[in-house]
């Protein structure tokens, strides 16, 4: 640790925060410091003081502020590490990252998860994945997929992977502890495995799916362990990275045959959370993949209830997400299997702002004869267009809301400035 910390102080000090930052933008002096307009949010001002003395920048008007290695991070969408190798090159630095406490440790597992990946992979090759090969080709996952996102077969044999694993010098303990055996046996029998990789792209655990009629769960997954963590696991994090950034947009959804099936068509820049609620790692991970994040979940109840708590995370994070709605009985595997490539590629581009969703909702079911469900309405709805912070399209969504309820313009717009000094005021009570 201690030599990376003195080549991370070495780059840090012959990269000149001003110099960095003007390559992106123009700087110009003011005094001491130096100001230039903020790429971190809209605006033609030049909010952003960039100290040479200190080595930190500053938005006065966004908040964001921070080092060169963050100034570089955030305007380019990178890891710290990526950030750490772009401004070593840039002063010809030659950097070789070696977390070296970390990676050395954990290495044998993450070898023999993929030595586990490959196994299952050469099942399903052979003529014992009969069963599983139709179940897949019915479902559309033909070889091309297979090989792309390494999908294999875990036999009934019970233990020819710990057998395996073992007679790699692996002791049971361990085999134990990383979720692949349990006792002396496998913990994967007779299911369709899909490797599920870390951010990094590495395999630290797997999903097995049943092929069979079965009362088992539909789907088995590796137990936490000290490489894999459910919270802090986005499936396919690791190549929508890439296409996050060319396509401009991120898209999220439920499960991990949904972005197999997008992936198939094109829609590489997609991620799955495997099921959970979005945890504030998992928001933040994707904060750093794009600031178009589009929610498309499954269209049943279960899918609307994601959408809403996942779409308030992410708000809070202070984005603006998007949200695709699918028809009651899809999810986006389904959906793009019926419909297919157009009719999904119009979802996306019709694809609506959280907050208006939100609002969409209050409204359904809403008799506009009854004076009391009216008044709730108009209430609902002015709480929620007094947490959209443009003015402009509060004016819009409030000309609608009185047009729509047939109140004056003026009555709603004096409750909601005294809605939001109230907020104002609670929140600055509770610093
Ligand atoms: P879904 O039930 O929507 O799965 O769960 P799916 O993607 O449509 O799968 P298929 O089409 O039936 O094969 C979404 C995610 O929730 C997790 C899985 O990660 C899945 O991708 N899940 C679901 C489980 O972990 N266990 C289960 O029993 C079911
Ligand atoms: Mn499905």
């Amino acid at each position: 640790m201690n030599q990376n910390n003195d080549i991370i102080q070495q780059i840090k000090s012959k990269n000149d925060i001003v110099d960095v930052v003007s390559e992106y933008l123009p700087l110009e002096q003011r005094g001491k410091n130096f100001l230039g307009v903020c790429p971190f949010h809209q605006d033609n001002h030049p909010s952003m003081s960039v100290s040479r003395e200190k080595q930190i920048f500053n938005c006065f008007a966004c908040g964001t502020k921070g080092n060169v290695f963050n100034f570089v991070m955030k305007r380019e969408n990178i890891t710290f590490r990526e950030a750490l190798a772009k401004l070593a090159k840039r002063v010809g630095i030659n950097y070789q990252y070696t977390n070296s406490d970390a990676i050395e440790k954990n290495q044998p597992l993450y070898d023999a998860y993929k030595l586990a990946s490959k196994y299952y992979q050469n099942n399903l090759a052979s003529s014992l994945a009969n069963k599983a090969k139709k179940y897949l080709l019915d479902r559309k996952i033909d070889d091309t997929l297979i090989k792309e996102f390494e999908v294999g077969l875990s036999l009934g044999s019970k233990d020819d992977l710990t057998t395996l694993l073992t007679k790699k010098n692996y002791d049971l303990t361990t085999l134990n502890q990383i979720g692949l055996s349990s006792g002396e046996h496998d913990v994967f029998i007779e299911r369709v495995v899909f490797p599920l990789y870390d951010i990094q792209g590495r395999i630290v655990g797997f999903s097995g799916r049943i092929y069979e009629k079965s009362d088992l769960n539909k789907y088995l997954n590796t137990k936490e362990t000290p490489i894999f963590k459910k919270g802090m696991t986005i499936y396919h994090y690791h190549v929508a990275k890439e296409e996050a950034r060319i396509k401009n947009s991120v898209i999220v959804m439920e499960g991990f045959m949904d972005v197999i099936r997008a992936s198939s068509i094109g829609y590489k820049n997609t991620v799955a959370l495997m099921g959970t609620a979005m945890t504030s790692e998992q928001a933040n991970l994707l904060k750093r993949l794009s600031s178009n994040i589009i929610l498309c979940f499954d269209g049943d109840n279960a899918g609307r209830k994601a959408t809403l708590a996942n779409g308030n995370q992410l708000e809070e994070l202070g984005l603006s997400p998007k949200v695709i709605s699918l028809p009651g009985e899809d999810d986006p595997d389904t959906f793009i299997l019926t419909y297919g490539k157009e009719k999904f590629q119009a979802l996306v581009d019709h694809a609506i702002y959280f907050s208006d969703y939100k609002l969409d909702l209050l409204k359904q079911g809403v008799d506009f004869q009854s004076d009391l469900e009216k008044t709730t309405y108009i209430n609902q709805m002015l709480k929620e267009i007094s947490k959209i912070k443009d003015e402009i399209r509060c004016e819009i969504i409030l000309k609608r809301l009185a047009k729509e309820c047939d109140i004056g313009y003026n009555t709603l717009d004096k409750r909601l400035q005294e809605m939001k000094k109230q907020e104002g005021k609670s929140n600055s009570s509770d610093l």
